[in-house]
């Protein structure tokens, strides 16, 4: 009962059990058999770890610090793979009057389409990313950003309420994500399904929490990784495009367009964004104390043994 307002169009996918829209059905095989090549870069994580803040960095920092050419919307340079699939996408953009891109409404497409060295987005767990990846024929480029759970799943909570509608409390969607009921979930099967491959050459693993302390050193690491030379004057301007302030103004990167234009048919809450307010430990303004309690031992739990014991600021 819990579950019906999320689940009853949701379906469980694989080994897994991962949760999907069940539009997912229909493009199983597409994923499954999608032709990966050796220069594309994936960003793969967990929805709400700071998806978005890591694709702009990689995008930037694999295409030499061109801001010219990121003044183009992230959803065409970087596109959420999977997700913007759905029929109903169709027609949530004829609702608003936005003339469908093939990008927002056939990803899968669009992506198979990009010109090379193609970027493309995923919040799919390993276990269910094209086979390719899976038994290693192909060796794309890999980052995966994670973050502390419990600011995920209030970021996420309020990433329901922006754009999918919720009308749940918060203490429910808690449940909801534990239970891993909630879509891409269960999480610690996500997390794990990264975390277990962390060896592999082609995935870097990074932290939201690292890019909140210490971007410069990420952007180092990140740009290693992807055999880019990067400045320390081009790390400093790339900071400042990527600051929380800058991210939040930059239509390219904040769904304002959209965003906006659900306003104003009523499809949005008012005074929620997308870029929210990217704070650590905003957990502790909005979950009670038992909660926190509650999802401590749950993570402990489920971190026992994994040698991530060490990663999450509890
Ligand atoms: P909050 O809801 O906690 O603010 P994703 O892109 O995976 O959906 O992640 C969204 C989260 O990343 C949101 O978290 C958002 O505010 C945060 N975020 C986006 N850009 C950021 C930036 N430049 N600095 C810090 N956090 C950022």
């Amino acid at each position: 009962e819990m579950l019906s307002e999320f689940c009853t169009k949701y379906i469980m996918v694989g080994q897994d059990r991962t949760v999907f829209a069940s539009y997912y059905l229909q493009y199983v095989e597409e994923i499954k058999n999608f032709e990966v090549y050796d220069d594309d870069v994936w960003v793969v994580s967990f929805p709400k770890t700071g998806t978005t803040w890591t694709q702009e960095m990689v995008w930037i920092i694999a295409n030499n610090l061109d801001f010219e050419g990121a003044k183009k919307s992230l959803r065409e340079r970087f596109p959420s793979w999977e997700v913007c699939t759905a029929i109903d996408r169709k027609r949530l953009y004829e609702a608003l009057n936005i003339p469908p891109r093939q990008c927002d409404t056939n990803s899968i497409e669009y992506a198979k389409n990009l010109q090379r060295p193609r970027f493309i987005k995923s919040h799919l767990p390993f276990s269910l990313l094209p086979k390719q990846i899976q038994n290693g024929t192909k060796s794309p480029k890999m980052i995966c950003v994670m973050r502390n759970p419990k600011d995920t799943c209030v970021s996420y909570y309020h990433h329901g309420i922006l754009l999918m509608g919720w009308k749940t409390s918060l203490e429910n969607f808690v449940k909801v994500f534990m239970a891993g009921k909630s879509i891409m979930g269960p999480y610690w099967k996500h997390v794990l399904g990264y975390w277990n491959k962390r060896h592999l050459p082609n995935l870097l693993i990074i932290k939201y929490e690292d890019m909140k302390a210490n971007l410069p050193s990420v952007i180092r690491t990140v740009a290693q990784f992807l055999n880019r030379t990067i400045t320390e004057e081009q790390i400093q301007l790339l900071c400042k495009h990527l600051s929380f302030e800058s991210m939040k103004s930059n239509p390219a990167v904040n769904f304002e367009d959209l965003i906006e234009k659900m306003k104003k048919i009523n499809l949005m809450v008012e005074n929620e964004a997308f870029i929210r307010t990217g704070i650590i430990g905003q957990y502790k303004e909005e979950l009670s104390p038992e909660t926190i309690i509650k999802f401590n031992g749950w993570v402990k739990e489920n971190v026992r043994g994994t040698e991530l014991e060490n990663e999450y600021i509890f």
